[in-house]
């Protein structure tokens, strides 16, 4: 293969509808060079004409090499195309397909080429369109899709990664499963619908005396049966190469029609209202979350405009509920035994994200616009399996506290999420649990989809917890509660307690000391009342920006500030920042108090490795202050941000350089060196969808000589609803672009 950093050669065989798409789309991103080849002649030469391709190329001399071979063919073609290929193919070539099946694709290319090679990784993008040939080709056909890719125990990690960026490279969403797992879930979502509407339309247009009968047909039978326009001959190499799934799935359905037919005959009434209870119920949450998938795609894609401001900062707001306890009050509240209120619960896409997975397990949860959450607590057995994989799109604390909780559960659940959260490492709670007896499956790069298994009884955990992880920590504290086993868990380094402190409000046994934290084992708690703080880490954007516009002066009311979350005031503090508390008070064991933060000149600090849980969140705001400070910073131990929604180590040292500042990395180590006499400029930087450095990127250009353009930040919009509010009435100057 050629390096890495050089454009790769991609040869895509099938210029059909599918091919043709991805070699278009990878074109017009130039992440590759494209070579085009179909077994239909002039076709090739057609799509190059047409800018589909860069190269076009045809058998049996191909004349040309290539990095990555991509089969756009049906599926039972895949073994005659690869063993043509075969010379061509060097022993590191990255394979790949997009096919609908795996396991026969598999079994084709070991078929072909003897043994698996190192670079073969199958894959599948979940999208498609009824219309065939070259001249359907779509760009866009992948943008915010669904790509699987199903890598083998034989499949090498550059081979995933280089599919990866070329997928995401034309807007495909990639994630990873294993073979058999896709045939299943293929079986079920996708080929069971092909058939079912190829069959209808076959019986409606053989049993009438002519097709006139479809005139009258309205738009049920129009959407039931658009997939029945699909391409005859891909949907016959599907089913005869997926026969065993789909053979399992039909009968389960075919013995579920025979239950409505009897009941329509003996005219039971209640059998037909419950399955359509239940497949209405079904529907609705799916609707719900692609709805909710368009939003997050809708809002990430957005950039926001953000100027330096001429006078300082002024006013004073409350910012949202603490987003990490609203994530443990309500999942504590549905485990409970009774009724629970949550007042001032975080508004933001993540908290919602926990609150929606824990209605689909069956716990009844009412909420208002204004925080007001009612839960009707099931026990910490109660819950009921969910009819669908938890969607829990880009909340990392929604997907490790929820393991947590369903490891301990009689029932099985799979966690899935968006591309993100599919990149974040999840084998940090599945080994603890799994020394706990639970049975957690992940993907082969250690990620989600996370398919838990029912477990019996979990046992007692010991642990030394490899890193400081609050998410980690609640987790492993989540399934001791419901399995009622004591758990000692010793810490790495601080991070934030609010479990803890919400356990002891509810009266579990829990002790915390020295870094070590134990749970004895504990009785069912009741249903509680609870108020949350306002969340420090979306008032620490406004402590930072106002620290650093001149002639600042800004309130924040009711903020959390438990030690355990405030790192950034300490540090802040040591470079002379100009914050106060007032109005302490305590929320049920949490500290709240009103900061008030005025502008004033920093020097430069250094962040010790030991406390960066206590600010984990917080960095991207302090790289920002320090490059204003006068003198050089140097923050140590912050690996763990590498791990966050993007890694944002890299992410902001590639964007706070794009503007000026001189910031480097140095191992775990992040040096800056402040120029406070010297403003960051403006430019354009891409927060990569991570709302956290997009909002640092809003602080840095509060000072900047120019606009900053922050692309792919419309997240900050889902994760603080607030935020143009609040920008405005601080004399912020930001705008939303699409
Ligand atoms: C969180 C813990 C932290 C933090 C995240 C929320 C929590 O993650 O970054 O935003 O609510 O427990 P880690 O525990 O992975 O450090």
């Amino acid at each position: 293969m050629t390096t890495p950093a050089a454009k790769p050669r991609v040869l895509i065989v099938g210029l059909g509808m599918i091919g043709a798409s991805f070699a278009k789309a990878l074109c017009l991103s130039q992440a590759a060079t494209v070579i085009g080849l179909d077994a239909q002649p002039g076709v090739a030469d057609k799509a190059r004409a047409m800018g589909i391709v860069d190269e076009a190329v045809s058998f049996p001399d191909l004349n040309t090499t290539f990095d990555a071979v991509i089969l756009a063919v049906p599926v039972l073609a895949m073994g005659p195309v690869l063993t043509q290929l075969k010379p061509w193919l060097r022993a590191d070539t990255v394979i790949s397909d997009v096919g609908s099946v795996k396991g026969a694709v598999v079994d084709a290319a070991r078929g072909a080429l003897g043994v698996l090679p190192a670079g073969f990784v199958p894959g599948h993008p979940i999208a498609g369109a009824e219309r065939s040939g070259l001249a359907a080709a779509k760009s866009d056909l992948f943008d915010h899709h669904l790509l699987i890719l199903t890598p083998l125990p034989t499949s090498s990690a550059e081979a995933v990664q280089l599919l990866t960026r070329l997928w995401q490279s034309v807007g495909a969403d990639v994630v990873t499963m294993s073979v058999s797992r896709h045939d299943e879930v293929l079986a079920a979502t996708s080929h069971l619908p092909h058939l079912l509407a190829f069959s209808l339309v076959d019986t409606l247009a053989r049993e009438s005396e002519n097709r006139e009968i479809f005139r009258y047909a309205a738009g049920g039978f129009r959407d039931f049966t658009r997939i029945a326009a699909s391409d005859p001959t891909m949907w016959h190499d599907v089913f005869l190469s997926n026969r065993e799934a789909t053979l399992n799935i039909l009968r389960r359905f075919q013995s579920d029609l025979n239950v409505l037919a009897n009941a329509i005959e003996h005219r039971e009434g209640a059998t037909l209202k419950s399955v359509f209870g239940r497949a209405k119920s079904a529907r609705d949450y799916f609707t719900e979350i692609l709805s909710s998938r368009q939003r997050h795609t809708d809002d990430i894609r957005k950039n926001l405009i953000a100027a330096p401001v001429r006078a300082g900062l002024a006013g004073a707001v409350a910012v949202p509920g603490d987003r990490s306890i609203s994530h443990r009050a309500v999942i504590l509240a549905a485990l409970a035994e009774g009724q629970s209120e949550i007042r001032g619960f975080g508004n933001g896409h993540d908290n919602r994200t926990t609150l929606e997975a824990l209605r689909k397990l069956g716990v009844c949860i009412e909420a208002d616009d204004a925080g007001c959450v009612q839960v009707t607590g099931v026990g910490r057995r109660g819950l009921k399996a969910a009819d669908s994989p938890l969607y829990m799109g880009n909340s990392a604390t929604s997907m490790r506290l929820m393991a947590g909780v369903l490891s301990a559960q009689s029932f099985s659940s799979e966690l899935i999420g968006d591309a993100s959260l599919s990149q974040r490492p999840m084998d940090r709670i599945q080994q603890p649990l799994q020394s706990m007896g639970a049975r957690i499956d992940l993907s082969p790069r250690k990620t989600a989809p996370i398919v838990i298994h029912p477990a019996e009884a979990l046992k007692p955990l010991d642990y030394k917890m490899p890193m400081a992880s609050a998410q980690v920590k609640t987790a492993l504290l989540f399934a001791g509660l419901c399995s009622g086993v004591s758990m000692r868990l010793q810490e790495a380094g601080p991070s934030r307690n609010h479990t803890e402190v919400l356990l002891a409000r509810l009266g579990c046994p829990v002790h915390a000391e020295a870094g070590v934290i134990e749970l004895a084992s504990t009785p069912q708690w009741a249903g509680f009342q609870c108020d949350v703080p306002g969340d420090f880490s979306l008032a620490a954007v406004h402590l930072a920006a106002a620290s650093l516009v001149p002639g600042s002066e800004v309130t924040l009311s009711g903020v959390g500030v438990n030690p355990s979350r405030v790192g950034l005031l300490d540090v802040m503090g040591r470079m002379g920042a100009r914050i106060e508390q007032t109005n302490n008070r305590d929320l049920g064991g949490e500290p709240v108090a009103d900061l008030q933060v005025n502008y004033a000149p920093l020097v430069a600090t250094e962040g010790a490795a030991d406390v960066s849980g206590l600010l984990i969140d917080e960095y991207p705001l302090l790289f920002v202050l320090a490059t204003q400070a006068e003198g050089v910073s140097r923050f140590s131990g912050v690996r763990e941000l590498r791990y966050k929604e993007t890694d944002r180590l890299k992410t902001m040292v590639e964007g706070l350089t794009t503007l000026g500042a001189d910031i480097e990395l140095k191992g775990d180590a992040v040096i800056i060196r402040g120029r406070n006499d010297q403003p960051l400029d403006g430019g354009i930087v891409d927060c990569g969808g991570d709302h956290r450095v997009a909002l640092a990127y809003v602080v840095a250009a509060q000072t900047a000589l120019r606009p900053v353009i922050i692309r792919n930040s419309g997240r900050v919009l889902g994760a603080y609803p607030d935020f143009a509010e609040h920008a405005l009435a601080l004399g912020y100057s930001v705008t939303v672009e699409d």
